[in-house]
């Protein structure tokens, strides 16, 4: 059985990895799709080309995983690509409002089966906005993202975290 991993992944944390991990233990196969709304870029951190970029070099380790993004309804492409199963991490019970509704509509408008993976308890409080929010001000995510999305959280915020390690050096050197 396949299954379609998606998400926004702006960019990809340790509770992604974890849920996907776990997901292809289960399944044959699974494909982390980045679903992006030309529209809607603006809203994100990353383009799309370095969310895919990250997440290839995140999930290379992983041999039944590949990674895809789509424009437009999930159900769509789950019909077009005949995917199979839709995947979502649950972090806590305050997630689970959202999902089910979101199960629910998938299921009604496409017949589309939606399994929900516990996210292990140690990245119940990891979100990638938290995630951008820490980095934004040079704070340490190293434990919180894949290497590659801490490299590429560096490369965004350089300056704030340069600034941040100058002033640990003068005060190191005080
Ligand atoms: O990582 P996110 O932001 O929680 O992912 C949400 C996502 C991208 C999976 C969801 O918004 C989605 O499926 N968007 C594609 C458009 C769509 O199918 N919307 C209908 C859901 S009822």
């Amino acid at each position: 059985m396949n299954a379609v991993f998606p998400g926004s992944f702006d960019p990809v944390t340790s509770g992604h990895m974890d849920v996907l991990t776990r997901a292809a233990r289960i399944f044959d196969h699974v494909t982390v799709t980045v679903m992006h709304n030309a529209r809607k870029q603006g809203r994100h951190l990353f383009t799309l080309e370095e969310r895919l970029a990250t997440l290839h070099e995140a999930t290379a380790h992983l041999p039944n995983v590949s990674v895809d993004s789509f424009s437009g309804l999930l159900v769509d492409y789950m019909r077009q690509q005949q995917k199979g199963i839709i995947i979502r991490g649950l972090r806590a019970v305050s997630d689970y409002e959202y999902e089910l509704q979101i199960a629910h509509l998938n299921r009604q408008i496409g017949e589309v089966e939606t399994v929900f993976i516990m996210a292990a308890t140690r990245w119940s409080f990891v979100s990638s906005t938290m995630v951008k929010e820490i980095a934004s001000y040079g704070g340490d995510i190293s434990e919180m993202v894949p290497r590659a999305s801490a490299a590429a959280l560096r490369r965004m915020f350089a300056d704030v975290y340069a600034e941040r390690e100058e002033g640990r050096g003068q005060k190191a050197e005080g």
